[in-house]
């Protein structure tokens, strides 16, 4: 697909981009230019593998403040993004053949690292009638005595969907039940949450699961730095010393430079994150909205992240006009592509057809094209004869 649309914009066509994991939005002045005093000041030599003291003083501050969770400095690792963190952790502590528990639709890369690290992802599919959300009993009949993760990721991608307290507690009650099994918190989308919905983070859900519980984070999606390449974990202090052996012998730390600029995200003025959402909620709405005017979807509207999963299953067996049938999300997001020049991101890509992702992180006249777009290939597609 990625190819496909690479190929097409060679060729002179307008492709609208809507399967970018990214904000458009430019990282911040302030953190910038904390990262431009960082050169200057020639902080630019090798780094604590765990990062810079400064840094995770304000991450140490950031938990406590935010989150009402209390870490010591040593308890806190500092990555080249949430990416790193959940790998170090993963390679950290995967025994070969040892189970992590992943509900989907998921982000990609969970499964396949759990792979990477000799260990065998166990897929709980979550139903669209649920949110998209696990349910504690399907947590509890996935759980063996290998399992050593169940990973979280609340709001998610790509689904949008937020886990409330309320919902954590009903995890909590089965890993209560189960003291073998660690919980992995990826809270990378924490600030991108509308509406009513309210974030959530076991750990504070459930404070005895704490010494059991790596709480992920990163400034990547909140901060729009996704270029430089910081996040961090907090958890006990044997597995973060584990996790900073695996970083000590691949990638050492992440950038000097990016590592002071995440100070001033993290600890400075962040007036930028509340609009940074009031848009993202205003884009959820109006491409919510729209998609379900497109015949053949059907869209719920998620509390969190920047990505909508619509529905595609009204448009699996037609045809379209050169006679291919859509027989999967791909044939869809592939028809999509070549029809109306939007790239979107198929549901089999996280684990759960027949679905796209549409990442809203695009300006709100690019949506509205695409979503036109879409809308007039889903009508020509439904004009056609069934297959
Ligand atoms: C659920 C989830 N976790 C982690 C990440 C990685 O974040 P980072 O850029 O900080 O490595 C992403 C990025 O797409 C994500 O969607």
């Amino acid at each position: 697909m990625t190819a496909r649309a690479a190929a097409m914009k060679a060729e002179g066509r307008e492709i609208i981009t809507l399967s970018q994991g990214e904000p458009d939005f430019d990282t911040p002045e302030n953190v910038g230019e904390a990262g431009i005093r960082a050169i200057r000041e020639a902080r630019t030599r090798y780094t604590a593998v765990a990062g810079i003291v400064p840094l995770r003083e304000a991450i140490r501050e950031k938990l406590l403040r935010e989150n009402d969770l209390g870490y010591t400095l040593d308890q806190i690792t500092v990555g080249c993004g949430a990416k790193q963190v959940v790998f170090n952790a993963l390679f950290a502590s995967l025994n070969p053949g040892e189970e992590v528990v992943i509900p989907a639709p998921c982000w990609v890369s969970y499964p396949d690292m759990v792979r990477l690290a000799g260990g065998k992802p166990v897929i709980v599919d979550c139903a669209e009638a649920d949110g998209f959300k696990m349910k504690p009993e399907a947590l509890e009949k996935a759980i063996t005595p290998h399992t050593k993760w169940l990973m979280l990721n609340s709001p998610c991608n790509p689904t949008g969907a937020v886990y409330s307290e309320a919902d954590l507690i009903g995890l909590a009650e089965v890993l209560r039940r189960h003291p073998h099994v660690w919980v992995l918190a990826d809270d990378i989308y924490e600030k991108l949450v509308y509406g009513k919905a309210r974030f959530a983070t076991i750990a504070r859900a459930a404070p005895d699961l704490f010494n059991r519980t790596l709480t992920v984070n990163g400034v990547s999606k909140t901060n729009a730095m996704t270029g430089w390449r910081v996040g961090y974990g907090a958890g006990p202090i044997e597995l973060i010393k584990a996790m900073n052996v695996i970083q000590g012998q691949t990638t050492s730390h992440t950038s000097s430079i990016s590592q002071y600029a995440a100070i001033e995200a993290i600890a400075g003025d962040q007036s930028y994150v509340p609009r940074f959402a009031a848009e993202f909620e205003k884009r959820r709405d109006l491409v919510a909205e729209k998609l379900n005017q497109a015949p053949g979807l059907t869209c719920s509207v998620p509390d969190g992240a920047f990505y909508v999963f619509p529905n595609c299953a009204g448009v699996i067996g037609r045809r379209t006009a050169s006679g291919r049938v859509i027989e999967t999300d791909t044939d869809f997001a592939m028809y999509l592509l070549e029809e109306a020049g939007v790239a979107v991101v198929p549901g089999s890509g996280f684990l759960a057809s027949p679905y796209i992702r549409i990442s809203y992180a695009a300006s709100v006249e690019e949506l509205t094209k695409a979503c036109d777009r879409i809308i007039t290939a889903c009508i020509k597609l439904l004009q056609e004869k069934a297959a």
